[in-house]
C-alpha cells in the first residue's frame, strides 16, 4: 500500500522530469533556431588553435574532420612522461618525419632503441597522412619520451578537395577547362608527388615555431627519415659535433650524422670533415632555422617537388656563403631504403621491399667516435645541386605555392615576424 506521503514523492519526481524534458527541448529549440547553421557544422568552434591560423589555412582545415581531428591531437602531450619525466639540459631533439613505410620504420625504431643517450631527449615523429600500422609502431616506443605531430593538410587525408585531389584538376598535359598551373614541363600536380615537399615545410614551421615542446628549445633539432637506421653512437656524436662546431667550424651551419655522399660511410681519417650540407642525420638550431624561413619565397615558389634538392638549388646559395656542416670521418646514420630519396616517389607500391637491413655495427660505432683534438678537412666544391639547376618540377601549381607560404606564417599570425 501506497502512503500519501509516498505519491507525493512521485509525483514530484514525475514533475521533475518533465520541467527537465521540457528544458531540454527548449534547449535544443531554441539552439536550432538562434545558431546559424555554418555555426553548427564549424568543427572548429571549440578549437583555439583558430585564430592563429592563416585564413586561407583555416578553410583548407575546415573542409575536411580528420584534419580538424589531427589539430586536436597535435596538442596531446607526448607519451611516457612517467617513465621519463624529465629531459636533459643539453639535449638535442630528435625528430624522425614518415610518411607509410611501416615495415622501414620498424628497422628506425628498432636502432634508435639501442642509441646510447636516447632517454634524455625527445623524440618528434612527424606523420604525412594518417596510417594505423605506422601509429602502432610508434606507440610501442618505451625508450624515451615521444611526441607525435600529423601534417593537418596532408594531401593524403584529403580524397576529393586540394590539396589532394579535386574533380576540376587538370590532369595531363595540355588539358584545358580545368583548374592547375603546369610546372616548367608541361605536366601538373600530383597531389602523392607533392605532399613529400610540403610535409618538410609544415613539419620545419611546426617544430621551431608552433610545438610547445620544442618552441622554445635553444639547442638543436636533429632531423631524421623513416628509413635511416641510426648507431648507438648518433646521439653522442651529434651532441659533441654540435658542441665542437662553434669553435671547429665557425663557418659551419649545420652538424651532421653522415657524409653528404649517402653511399659513402666516411673516410675512417683521424680528421673532422666540413662539407656541403647532406639530408641524412642534419642537425641546426634556431638561428638557422630562422634564416631559413626568411627565404621562404625562395623554398615556395622554386619548381621542384624535392624538399632537399629546392634547399640546395635556392635557399643555401641565397645565403651568400657556402653552406658546410661538420661531421665526423665514420657516419652515424645509414640510409637504407631501397627506394632512394629520388625514386619511386609517384607510388606507395614501389617502394615495397622485405625492409631487412643488413648494417653491420662495430664497436666503434657504440660509442662516441669524433675526437676534440682533431682538426677540420674542408672539402670544396663537391658535386651535386646548386645554384642554376633549374628543378625536376612537379611544382608549378599556384594553389601548392600558397599553400606552402600559408606554412611560414602560421604560427606568426599578427606578429610583427609575419612576413615570410
Ligand atoms: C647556431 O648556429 C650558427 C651556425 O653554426 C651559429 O653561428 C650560431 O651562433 C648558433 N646560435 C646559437 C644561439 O647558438
Ligand atoms: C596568409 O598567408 C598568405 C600567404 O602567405 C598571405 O598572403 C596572407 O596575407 C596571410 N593571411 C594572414 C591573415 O596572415
Amino acid at each position: 500500500m501506497e502512503t500519501p506521503w509516498k505519491k507525493q514523492r512521485l509525483k514530484d519526481t514525475a514533475l521533475c522530469r518533465l520541467g527537465i524534458l521540457f528544458a531540454v527541448t527548449v534547449s535544443v529549440v531554441l539552439m536550432l533556431v538562434s545558431v546559424p547553421r555554418t555555426a553548427l557544422n564549424n568543427p572548429f568552434s571549440d578549437i583555439d588553435f583558430a585564430p592563429n591560423l592563416n585564413v586561407s589555412l583555416l578553410s583548407v582545415a575546415r573542409g575536411n574532420p580528420i584534419s580538424v581531428r589531427l589539430h586536436k591531437r597535435n596538442s596531446f602531450p607526448p607519451r611516457n612522461l612517467d617513465l621519463y619525466p624529465s629531459l636533459g639540459k643539453d639535449r638535442v631533439v630528435i625528430v624522425l618525419y614518415v610518411h607509410n613505410r611501416p615495415q622501414y620504420l620498424r628497422v628506425t625504431v628498432e636502432s634508435l632503441s639501442k642509441v646510447e643517450g636516447i632517454s634524455e631527449t625527445l623524440l618528434i615523429v612527424s606523420h604525412d597522412g594518417y596510417f594505423e600500422e605506422m601509429n602502432k609502431i610508434v606507440e610501442s616506443i618505451k625508450f624515451c619520451q615521444v611526441k607525435q605531430i600529423f601534417s593537418p593538410y596532408s594531401p593524403h587525408i584529403f580524397r576529393e578537395s586540394f590539396p589532394g585531389t579535386t574533380a576540376n584538376d587538370c590532369k595531363n598535359k595540355g588539358d584545358e577547362d580545368c583548374q592547375g598551373d603546369p610546372d616548367q614541363y608541361g605536366n601538373h600536380r600530383s597531389p602523392k608527388i607533392v605532399s613529400l615537399k610540403h610535409h618538410w615545410w609544415w613539419m620545419m614551421n611546426t617544430v621551431w615555431d608552433g610545438l610547445e615542446e620544442s618552441r622554445d628549445h635553444d639547442g638543436h633539432l636533429l632531423f631524421i627519415e623513416e628509413d635511416h637506421f641510426l648507431f648507438p653512437n648518433a646521439y653522442r656524436n651529434i651532441q659533441t659535433l654540435a658542441t665542437l662546431k662553434r669553435a671547429k667550424c665557425p663557418d659551419c651551419f649545420a652538424a651532421n650524422l653522415a657524409p653528404s655522399d649517402v653511399k659513402s660511410r666516411g673516410e675512417g681519417f683521424d680528421s673532422l670533415v666540413a662539407e656541403r650540407m647532406g639530408n641524412v642525420g642534419y642537425s641546426f638550431n634556431r638561428s638557422v632555422w630562422e634564416k631559413i624561413r626568411h627565404k621562404a619565397r625562395e623554398f615556395c615558389f622554386f619548381d621542384d617537388y624535392n624538399w632537399d634538392i629546392t634547399m640546395w638549388a635556392t635557399v643555401f646559395p641565397s645565403f651568400g656563403s657556402p653552406v658546410y656542416t661538420l661531421r665526423g670521418p665514420r657516419t652515424s646514420a645509414v640510409h637504407f631504403g631501397k627506394c632512394g630519396l629520388h625514386q619511386g616517389r609517384g607510388g606507395e607500391g614501389d617502394c615495397m621491399d622485405n625492409g631487412v637491413v643488413n648494417i653491420e655495427v662495430k664497436e666503434t660505432d657504440k660509442v662516441v667516435n669524433v675526437k676534440k683534438e682533431w682538426g677540420v678537412r674542408v672539402f670544396e666544391h663537391q658535386p651535386g645541386y646548386k645554384a642554376g639547376f633549374k628543378g625536376w618540377g612537379g611544382w608549378g601549381d599556384e594553389r601548392d605555392r600558397r599553400l606552402c607560404l600559408d606554412f611560414a606564417t602560421m604560427y606568426r599570425f599578427n606578429s610583427r615576424d609575419a612576413s615570410p
